[in-house]
């Protein structure tokens, strides 16, 4: 039996699981993450402790297995994405904390790029809407606000990469500088279509070309862990942002085939195959996991000048995503904001103690509202309130509202593959913490009018990268054996009427104009 090691560096936790080659979890080991907030609508991480974390929580996944780094057939890395770090090639110190995705600092300089018309070209190039998320304003902020690192840039004696960078460069012991094209593609500097680092994103954006990594496949070599690190040397064969791997290992590797995962946030990405579908609903274009064999022969690397220029993949893999701020963060909000509930597992009875939210609705804008509203200056807001109402009332609306603001995105998704001539999603698989809760997965298979699967594996953000790893180092011949593991654990059917289920989701959309408008 193969066993695949899954470094999964998230926005809460440091993770590490090892799995057997038919999937299975062996062992895992789990570290929290400190958040630092240094002023509201900031977010940082400190690059050094996420580093500490995952290779402790590595080490303590093999040991619980039993198993030594030399029965290891490959590690893969999946990462919260868009996050910002920068580093000195030398020391190999960053120069700043990481910027986390969720951090609004950009903002002012996104108004800026939109009010100067950019937008457009920024969509086309990068598949992206101009807004913070994204790595890109982040980076401008660092070379712009830490003393010398502009002109150390110009050097070229720093190096930018997201999450999977800088663990890729802690693992080889600074031997490797590189990302994967999922992750490239969530900087708003790479295009998408070229697959390379845009030269006049980059201009625009005042950002020195020397700082940027060179983009691997998803699954390809990315050279080994430093000797003394692991017991052994490990090889690295996958690297993937965590939105992407969960979508790999959930098998959605077709057109068509979407997933959502329900974390703090959700994040809803349906596979569009070959085609970067440039989305007119709100939604954003954006590279799915590829592979190695995509590469030219000689190809050094997609953006590291190892083909001609303007040449194309031959087996590009893009997907079409929605991501929603708060998602599972309002059972949070409902546990320690309202004390509602003692724990996040206690909604779920909660709320089945009525038959519905009657009549409330609550849209948890706590930080604005992401896809497809994009609205950063709504509000939470909750409506419908009567005498009648009973706190089960608002933990049944808190519930819902992770279902309505996921129908929202496959709605946006229905359209925008409509007009392209793309296959609908006949399927929404789940993962993520809050898809264990039934009544949830029930309301929200009612909502979209299409199965919602469940299945055996639900850490399939790791198993993503887990098999990005197997692929490249042969553990597994190809797609087709990962498609055959993966199994089904439930499947909620739609229920309800159409005609309701309209009716619910009219009454959801006239919430959030008032949230909107708060
Ligand atoms: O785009 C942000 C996403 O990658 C964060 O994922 O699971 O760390 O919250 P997670």
């Amino acid at each position: 039996m193969a066993y695949l090691l899954a470094l999964d560096q998230g926005t809460s936790s440091s993770r590490s699981i090892v799995f057997d080659s038919a999937g299975a979890i062996v062992a895992m080991a789990q570290r929290e993450l400190p958040q630092i907030y240094p002023q509201p609508g900031w977010v940082e991480h400190d690059p050094l402790e996420i580093w500490a974390a995952q290779l402790a929580t590595a080490r303590e996944a093999l040991a619980r297995a039993g198993i030594a780094a030399r029965d290891v057939a490959a590690l893969g890395i999946t990462n919260q994405r868009e996050t910002a770090v920068v580093w000195n090639r030398r020391t190999g110190q960053p120069i700043h904390h990481a910027i986390v995705w969720q951090d609004r600092r950009g903002e002012p300089l996104c108004a800026q790029l939109r009010a100067q018309g950019h937008a457009d070209l920024i969509q086309q190039r990068t598949g992206l809407r101009v807004d913070s998320y994204f790595s890109a304003t982040k980076l401008r902020w660092l070379l712009d606000h830490v003393p010398g690192a502009r002109a150390q840039a110009e050097r070229g004696e720093l190096a930018f990469g997201t999450i999977d960078s800088w663990l890729l460069w802690q693992l080889t012991g600074g031997a490797l500088h590189a990302t994967d094209v999922s992750n490239a593609s969530r900087t708003m500097l790479y295009d998408i279509h070229r697959h390379a680092w845009d030269a006049e994103l980059l201009e625009l954006l005042q950002v020195p070309a020397a700082l940027m990594p060179q983009v691997l496949p998803s699954s390809a070599d990315y050279g080994r862990t430093a000797e003394t690190l692991l017991g052994a040397p490990v090889r690295i064969g996958g690297v993937a942002g965590d939105q992407q791997s969960a979508l790999f290992g959930q098998a959605c590797l077709k057109e068509g085939m979407a997933k959502n995962t329900y974390g703090t946030g959700c994040f809803l990405l349906m596979h569009t195959g070959p085609r970067a579908i440039r989305s007119t609903n709100n939604l954003v274009t954006t590279a799915a996991c590829s592979f190695a064999e995509a590469l030219p022969r000689e190809g050094a690397g997609l953006g590291g000048g190892g083909r001609p220029a303007g040449a194309t993949l031959p087996s590009n893999a893009y997907a079409l995503e929605g991501s929603v701020f708060v998602g599972g963060a309002v059972v949070q909000w409902m546990r320690d904001g309202l004390h509602a509930i003692e724990s996040s597992a206690h909604i779920e009875a909660l709320a089945a103690s009525v038959p519905d939210a009657g009549g409330v609705v609550l849209v948890p804008a706590f930080t604005g509202l992401g896809a497809p509203y994009w609205q950063p200056d709504a509000r939470g807001t909750i409506t419908g309130l009567t005498r009648g109402s009973t706190v089960a009332h608002v933990a049944r609306a808190a519930l819902e509202s992770i279902a309505y603001q996921s129908a929202a995105l496959l709605q946006a998704m229905t359209r925008d593959a409509a007009a392209a001539g793309a296959a609908p999603v006949a399927e929404l698989r789940v993962d993520g913490g809050a898809s264990v809760n039934n009544l949830l997965m029930q309301f929200q298979a009612d909502l979209l009018g299409i199965p919602v699967v469940r299945p055996a594996v639900t850490e399939t953000t790791a198993l993503g990268a887990a098999y990005l790893a197997g692929l490249s180092c042969g553990v597994y011949a190809g797609a087709e054996e990962l498609q055959a593991q993966w199994k089904v654990e439930r499947r909620f059917t739609p229920t309800l009427p159409r005609e309701r289920a309209d009716e619910l989701m009219a009454r959801w959309e006239q919430a959030v104009r008032q949230a909107t408008a708060a």
